[in-house]
């Protein structure tokens, strides 16, 4: 059993590589920002500012989140498009600054951890959350790559947003990310760092691909 760490700034293209990778290894992919996006939501939806620290760390036991075949569950309902409106990324910033969050983001990622191998994409995979990991990467971009692919993807999905406004929530994002106390943005010590800037997904995949073990490809 092996596990693969992949983290970066929003839009570093992790998640699009992170998935490739899950498939060509034929191990499990999973998404640690989603879990973030759907405290998030679960507040937001009750009417909860998510600014108010105090309120969501006494009310995280209300919370279940499974994670099965591939789906995001929460409290029984299956998530997807929901956290994945424009704003939903800073909104998964605000509650992943609260230590209790992220201690049940990385408890439910740890204990999927324990029973296979898996590519998990975030910030701190491999700097606190899976820190054995045997593969860690960092991809990077600059930021107005970064924005433009996030600004694609939102304009694919028919979102009314401005190129503009992806750069400025990308670039505050990542300020806010790299900037708190606990678990920030960095890449591990012992990562290998990517930058994508011009590249294709599939190069950065076969660059990846390239460190892994022989014996960790399934044939
Ligand atoms: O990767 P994604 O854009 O979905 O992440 C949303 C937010 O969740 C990030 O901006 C970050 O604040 C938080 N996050 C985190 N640690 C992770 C994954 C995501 O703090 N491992």
């Amino acid at each position: 059993m092996f596990h693969i760490a992949i983290d970066g700034p929003a839009g570093s293209g992790k998640s699009t590589v992170a998935k490739e990778i899950s498939k060509r290894l034929g191990i499990l992919y999973l998404d640690s920002g989603a879990l973030y996006r759907m405290i998030a939501y679960y507040f937001q939806g009750n009417g909860v500012d998510l600014a108010d620290v105090l309120y969501i760390q006494s009310h995280l036991d209300e919370i279940s989140i499974v994670y099965a075949d591939g789906h995001y569950i929460l409290n029984g309902e299956v998530i997807s498009a929901q956290i994945r409106k424009p704003q939903s990324g800073a909104s998964a910033s605000a509650v992943s600054r609260i230590g209790q969050v992220r201690e049940k983001v990385n408890s439910v990622i740890r204990s999927i951890s324990e029973k296979c191998s898996m590519v998990v994409d975030g910030r701190d995979i491999g700097t606190v959350v899976l820190k054995d990991a045997r593969y860690k990467f960092f991809l990077t971009a600059s930021p107005q790559e970064r924005a433009e692919r996030r600004y694609r993807e939102l304009i694919a999905k028919n979102e009314d947003v401005s190129f503009e406004d992806v750069l400025n929530e990308i670039n505050q994002r990542d300020r806010a990310d790299s900037s708190r106390s606990i678990a920030p943005l960095k890449p591990a010590p012992d990562a290998v760092i990517i930058d994508t800037t011009g590249m294709e997904i599939e190069r950065v995949c076969d660059i990846i691909a390239g460190y892994v073990d022989s014996r960790d490809i399934r044939g």
